[in-house]
């Protein structure tokens, strides 16, 4: 099999998989999901995954149902089913199915697992951003199904021509639709903190963990427009862009003053380096 389905225990082609309406996620995106990337049966960091699942899962008073090696070792088995080298897993637990109320009261949580082709990012790609005003609740922290802002910031910017929608909030960037974004000035590296008004990606924590790596100096701080207008470069991460630089937003050429710095960073974020362990640890 290529693309593949799994929902509590039953499992075949992505496309003959069906599940039942009266699932919360359905209609209330009553859930918590997390994606990794897979690549010659290696998984890019599955346990820091496999964490913030269980983390953000807490935060919403939900139970896994699963100890974290037991979830680990059914992606690991639902993904050996795929004849793909390279796979995009992506998971999500929903509070369970019940007839529409808002209050939930014991139900049995349902997995989903799904497994798709991915490919690793082209380095020497730059991204086009637009940016959007960050409208976004304050559980931004929290993986949850809920991302209607996201999903319409990241329309938007396709409908412009655009990789990604940059939400800024009160004149300050925090983060994109599906990325994390970061500058470069000076030498330093800038991030919006890890509150609740980003998701702590996986993606940013190597991307510090590289940094501190490289003797470049780490400021969780956040920045504002202007200060991301004029950085030497604008940078992304996430699970499966996992550092790319931008060159423009909103029309605007952006970045392109410390690209040898930036293949630096991005030669020890690369997939191997990554999937071998070698990833300094943050302190
Ligand atoms: N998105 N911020 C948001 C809002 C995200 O949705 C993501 C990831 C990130 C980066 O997180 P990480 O580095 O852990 O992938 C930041 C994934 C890829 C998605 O929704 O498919």
């Amino acid at each position: 099999m290529k693309d593949i389905g799994y929902y509590n225990g039953r499992m075949d082609a992505l496309e003959h998989m069906q599940v039942p309406m009266l699932d919360r996620g359905c209609y209330f995106g009553d859930g918590i999901y997390e994606t990794v990337l897979m690549s010659h049966g290696t998984f890019h960091d599955i346990d820091r995954h496999i964490d913030r699942f269980y983390q953000g899962t807490a935060d919403i008073f939900l139970t896994v149902p699963y100890t974290k090696q037991q979830l680990k070792e059914l992606l690991l088995w639902v993904s050996s089913h795929s004849e793909y080298k390279e796979q995009f897993i992506y998971w999500q637990l929903t509070r369970g199915t019940a007839l529409r109320s808002h209050a939930a009261k014991d139900l049995s949580p349902n997995l989903w697992i799904t497994i798709t082709k991915a490919s690793l990012p082209d380095f020497e790609h730059t991204l086009k951003l637009i940016s959007v005003e960050d409208r976004r609740s304050s559980y931004c922290h929290i993986k949850t199904l809920n991302l209607l802002p996201n999903i319409l910031a990241a329309s938007q910017a396709a409908q412009e021509g655009c990789e990604e929608a940059v939400f800024v909030r009160n004149g300050y960037v925090t983060e994109c639709s599906h990325s994390n974004i970061h500058i470069l000035k000076d030498g330093v590296l800038q991030t919006a903190p890890a509150d609740c008004h980003i998701l702590a990606g996986i993606g940013r924590f190597n991307l510090i963990c590289a940094c501190r790596n490289l003797q470049i100096p780490v400021l969780e701080r956040a920045f504002s427009y202007e200060d991301l207008l004029h950085a030497d470069e604008v940078l992304l991460t996430s699970t499966t862009k996992i550092c790319q630089r931008a060159d423009t937003i909103d029309g605007h050429h952006i970045g392109g003053k410390a690209i040898s710095l930036v293949k630096k960073i991005q030669r020890l974020l690369t997939f191997s380096e990554i999937a071998s362990e070698n990833t300094p640890s943050i302190s």
